[in-house]
């Protein structure tokens, strides 16, 4: 999609989905001439549900979370199902999982989950497989196979260190710039069960990979990092088109790597700043990725967004809308043979880069 086709793309799907800023992804994915239907599913993520005590929890939180599902279930057409991407609670407590599941309840339709390191770290995902099930699973809709992974494990000798509490190792993950913490992974176990689901997959078949952290390393300082990436990736590699949408980063990043288009989702809870806005380690911010306005600490939805995700045979556009800042496209282009933005941001209208010590 180039040049004015981008334009008209833009306008139509201004004139759309301009009712809200809701914080929700909405995937489509549109077969041209292929056997199988086109379809849409919702994509929500990193809502952050944190329990203050009692009933209460922090108010901007929910009301992130509860505007994503009211402005999801108004759209059109109706999504087939929705994907929550991971890290539902803030401190993983059946407290936090609950109530986030509370609000997610009022999505008309249904809902399938990914593990993020905020619900995992406190009990290792007991609370949250006890209500939803597997964290890893795969299914197929429409033409198209779903892979959800748990991409936020880690090292069995961290994870089972010597911890005062579980929670103490809890906020150890759950920091940013966690120098206590340790890099993702998704594991042996998990990429065998992956290299067996994916046998019985046509390579033509469309796949979407949904994981919590990026499948890819970007920032080792921040964990926007999963360890054994490379290894994933090779699993993917011999199918034609396969997208991967993460969470975790609560901003707007893309890449390509090979076959592989990556996607991120915005938060519906607050932005992250981006990683070369801080510059103690080298940031592998993909060289693709055209940063988005930084967040004005005043309002409380800037930099949290919402997409609206296109595939043509497997040729992914992504759709951001944000709250104050332009409209973005990114777009596959085939000539380039990468996802191209096509509404970069003007450098002067940025907050520049912060001094930090
Ligand atoms: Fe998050
Ligand atoms: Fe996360």
């Amino acid at each position: 999609m180039r040049g004015v086709d981008r334009r008209s793309f833009l306008k139509t799907g201004g004139a759309l989905l301009a009712a809200g800023t809701l914080p929700v992804t909405l995937v489509e994915i549109v077969f041209a001439k292929a056997k199988a239907q086109s379809f849409t599913f919702g994509y929500i993520s990193d809502s952050h549900i944190t329990h203050i005590k009692g009933s209460e929890f922090v108010r901007n939180w929910d009301r992130g979370l509860i505007r994503a599902a009211g402005e999801a279930n108004l759209m059109t057409p109706r999504p087939d199902f929705f994907l929550y991407g991971g890290d539902i609670a803030q401190l993983g407590t059946p407290e936090e999982i609950d109530h986030g599941l509370d609000l997610l309840g009022a999505l008309r339709g249904d809902v399938r989950y990914v593990m993020g390191e905020h619900d995992y770290y406190l009990d290792l995902g007991e609370h949250w497989r006890k209500r939803l099930g597997p964290e890893y699973y795969s299914f197929d809709h429409k033409g198209v196979h779903f892979v959800v992974l748990n991409s936020i494990l880690t090292y069995d000798k961290w994870t089972h260190g010597n911890w005062d509490s579980d929670m103490a190792r809890m906020k150890a993950m759950a920091r940013l710039d966690n120098p206590d913490g340790s890099p993702f992974l998704v594991g042996k176990a998990q990429r065998e069960w992956l290299r067996k689901d994916l046998e019985t997959v046509g390579r033509d078949t469309p796949l979407v990979v949904v994981s919590h952290s990026p499948l890819q390393k970007i920032y080792k300082g921040w964990n926007f990092w999963t360890d054994d990436a490379e290894e994933v990736q090779a699993l993917l590699e011999p199918f034609k088109k396969v997208t991967v949408l993460y969470g975790h980063v609560h901003q707007i990043q893309y890449n390509q790597i090979g076959n592989i288009s990556f996607h991120s989702a915005m938060a519906t809870a607050w932005p992250w700043p981006y990683p070369s806005t801080y510059a103690q380690e080298a940031s592998y911010l993909p060289k693709l990725t055209v940063e988005m306005n930084r967040a004005d600490p005043f309002f409380e939805r800037d930099a949290t967004g919402w997409q609206f995700i296109n595939t043509h045979t497997g040729d992914v556009d992504v759709h951001y809308l944000l709250p104050d800042n332009r409209n973005r496209v990114v777009a596959f282009d085939a000539e380039a043979g990468h996802p191209v933005d096509a509404a970069y941001q003007s450098e002067k209208s940025r907050i520049p880069p912060q001094r930090h010590y």
